[in-house]
C-alpha cells in the first residue's frame, strides 16, 4: 500500500538522499551496486515507521542503457535499464516498495547529451543528408580546418568541446566526453521526443526527474566563441555562450508543462551557475524547474562568512515563495569530510556543517555516505576509472567492517568494482549504526527532529549574526521558533544571545558544555518556546 504523502509539493521542507547506484549496495554479487541492492537496504533509508534514516525521496543517478563511459551520464536508451542495474521489474519493485515506505523516486534525466552510440546519433551521423542531422550540433569547420569555435569541454582531459568526424566532413558539439554528443534542443523534433521520455517513466510512476546539467540546453544559436573571460569549462559564468543561454528556460518549461499533466511530480535542475539571483531565475514564475540546485556551498572555504553571505544572499534572491535547494556533497565533488580536513579536523566541521544544511530553510539533498561521514578515497592509480577524477569521491558504501565481511564490506560479496575507502573498518553502517556518537546517529537525529518541528520544516528563515567565528540563524514558523548556531572557529566562543537561558536545545554536534558558549566546532539547534 503507498504511503505517499498526499501533498502536491511534497519536497518543500524534504530531505532527499543521492544513490549513486553503482556504489551503494550491490544484490547480485558482480561488484556492482544494482537496483536488488537498493531495495535490499530500503529499510535503511526509511523503514516508512520512524526507524532508518527518514529520508522523504532517493534520486537514482542514471540507470538506463549506456555505454558506461560516463558511468551513465552517457545513455544510449532512455526507457531502457542498463542491465548492470537490473530489469524495469527491479524498477517497479521498487517504486511500489519505496511508494509502500513514503519515500519518493526520482530518476537522472540527462537531455542535454546522449551517448555515441544511441540509435539517434548513429542516424544523425551517417549522412549529412539523414533525417535527425539536426538532432545534433554539427558545424563546418572554421577556415583553417579547426573546430568551429573556442567552447571547452567541461572535462578538462578532454580539451576542445568539439571533435570532426571524418565520413562527413563536420565537427559536432560534445560539451563532455567525445562520446557524449550534446542533442540540439533548439529543434522541436527533440523536445518532442525527450517529452515522450519523460512521460514514459510518469506514466510507470516515477516520481520526478533530476535534470543533468539544465542549463546547458540553451546555447548561442550563432555558436559564438566565449569571450577569454568565460573559458572556464565549469562553473558556467554570466555572459557564456555554450550554456545558460536564455533559450534554456524555454526549453526547462516545456519539460515543466510535462510534469503539470500528472500530481505531485518534481523536477530539480542540475543548474551549475553560481550567480545565485541567476538560479532563481530557473524557478521563477512557477513555469520553470520546480527545484534549482545551488553549487555554491561546494566551492566555499570554510568560514561562518562566507557561508552565511550565501545563505542570507540566496534567501533574499528567492524570497518566500521560491524554495531552495541545498545541498554540501554529490558525486562530483570533494566530499565535505575531507574538504575541510586541512588540520586533522574533517570530521568535526563536517558534523557542524551538518547541522547548518538540515537547519536551512528549502529541500535538502544528502549524498550517499555523507552522513557516514565518508571521506574521499583514496584510488590507487592501477584503480582510476573516471574520466574526470572523480573515483575518490564514488568508492562502495561500506556497510560492514572489512574485518567482517571481507574487501567488500558488505558492499558486495564479489570483488568491489573499485576499492572500498580505507576508513572502512570504522566508517561503516553497522559500527555507526550502534554507536550514540557517530555521524550517521547524528544525521538521523537531525533528520527526525527536522520533520517533527515546524518551524525547521517549513518556516521562515532570519539572520541573527554573522562574525568571524559564529553564524547564528532562526527558523520560525506560527508555532516555535527554532535558533541554529554554529561556531567555524577552533576557539570555544560566547552565545551571544540576550534569552540563553530560556532556550532548550534539542540537537548538537558534540557534547554540550556551557549553555552560553560553544565549544570549537560545534554547533547547536534550540528551540525557543
Ligand atoms: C553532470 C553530472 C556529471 C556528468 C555530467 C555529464 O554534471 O553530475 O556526473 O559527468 O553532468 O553528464
Amino acid at each position: 500500500m503507498s504511503r505517499i504523502n498526499p501533498d502536491e509539493r511534497w519536497w518543500h521542507g524534504s530531505v532527499i538522499y543521492q544513490i549513486w547506484p553503482r556504489s551503494f549496495s550491490d544484490g547480485d554479487g558482480d561488484g556492482i551496486g544494482d537496483l536488488r541492492g537498493v531495495l535490499e537496504r530500503l529499510d535503511y533509508l526509511n523503514d516508512g515507521s520512524g526507524g532508518g534514516l527518514g529520508v522523504d525521496g532517493i534520486w537514482l543517478s542514471p540507470i538506463f542503457r549506456s555505454p558506461l563511459v560516463d558511468f551513465g551520464y552517457d545513455i544510449e536508451s532512455y526507457t531502457d535499464l542498463d542491465p548492470t542495474f537490473g530489469t524495469l521489474a527491479d524498477l517497479d519493485e521498487l517504486l511500489t516498495e519505496a511508494h509502500s515506505r513514503g519515500v519518493r523516486v526520482l530518476l537522472d534525466l540527462v537531455p542535454n547529451h546522449t551517448s555515441d552510440q544511441h540509435a539517434w546519433f548513429l542516424e544523425s551521423r551517417s549522412s549529412l543528408h539523414s533525417a535527425k542531422r539536426d538532432w545534433y550540433r554539427w558545424r563546418d569547420a572554421r577556415s583553417d580546418g579547426g573546430p568551429p569555435n573556442n567552447w571547452p569541454s567541461a572535462f578538462s582531459a578532454v580539451g576542445p568541446a568539439w571533435t570532426f568526424d571524418p565520413d562527413t566532413g563536420q565537427y559536432y558539439h560534445h560539451a563532455y566526453s567525445v562520446n557524449q554528443p550534446d542533442l540540439n534542443w533548439d529543434n522541436p523534433e527533440v523536445r518532442k521526443a525527450m517529452l515522450e521520455v519523460v512521460r514514459f517513466w510518469f506514466d510507470r510512476g516515477v516520481d520526478g526527474f533530476r535534470i543533468d546539467v539544465a542549463h546547458r540546453l540553451g546555447k548561442d544559436p550563432e555558436y559564438r566563441d566565449n569571450r577569454p573571460a568565460d573559458l572556464q569549462a565549469e562553473p558556467t559564468g554570466p555572459g557564456r555562450r555554450d550554456a545558460d543561454w536564455p533559450t534554456a528556460l524555454d526549453h526547462l518549461r516545456t519539460l515543466r508543462s510535462v510534469a503539470d499533466e500528472y500530481e505531485g511530480r518534481l523536477l530539480v535542475g542540475e543548474v551549475y551557475v553560481l550567480d545565485q539571483s541567476r538560479i532563481v531565475d530557473y524557478v521563477m514564475d512557477g513555469d520553470g524547474l520546480h527545484l534549482a540546485h545551488n553549487f555554491v556551498f561546494l566551492g566555499q572555504p570554510w568560514s561562518s562568512r562566507a557561508f552565511a553571505g550565501t545563505v542570507d544572499e540566496f534567501e533574499e534572491a528567492c524570497g518566500p515563495e521560491v524554495e531552495p535547494a541545498w545541498c554540501l556533497n554529490n558525486h562530483d565533488h570533494s566530499r565535505v569530510r575531507s574538504r575541510f580536513d586541512f588540520d586533522g579536523r574533517g570530521e568535526e566541521r563536517a558534523r557542524a556543517v551538518a547541522m547548518m544544511l538540515l537547519g536551512l530553510r528549502g529541500t535538502v539533498f544528502i549524498y550517499q555516505g555523507e552522513e557516514l561521514g565518508l571521506p574521499d578515497s583514496d584510488v590507487p592509480s592501477g584503480s582510476v576509472v573516471d574520466l574526470d577524477g572523480r573515483d575518490p569521491m564514488r568508492t562502495p558504501i561500506p556497510w560492514q567492517p572489512p574485518s567482517l565481511a571481507g574487501l567488500g564490506a558488505g558492499f558486495t560479496t564479489g570483488t568491489p568494482w573499485l576499492p572500498v575507502g580505507a576508513t572502512a573498518e570504522h566508517v561503516n553502517v553497522t559500527v555507526e549504526d550502534r554507536q550514540p556518537d557517530s555521524m550517521l546517529t547524528l544525521y538521523r537525529s537531525l533528520i527526525r527532529i527536522r520533520k517533527a518541528s515546524p518551524a525547521l520544516s517549513g518556516g521562515s528563515y532570519s539572520p541573527v549574526r554573522c562574525d568571524d567565528q559564529l553564524y547564528i540563524f532562526e527558523r520560525r514558523s506560527e508555532e516555535e521558533v527554532v535558533v541554529v548556531a554554529i561556531n567555524f572557529s577552533t576557539e570555544t566562543t560566547d552565545l551571544p544571545l540576550d534569552d540563553i537561558a530560556a532556550l532548550e536545545m534539542i540537537a548538537s554536534s558534540g557534547p554540550v558544555g556551557a549553555a552560553d558558549r560553544l565549544d570549537p566546532l560545534e554547533a547547536r539547534w534550540m528551540r525557543r518556546a
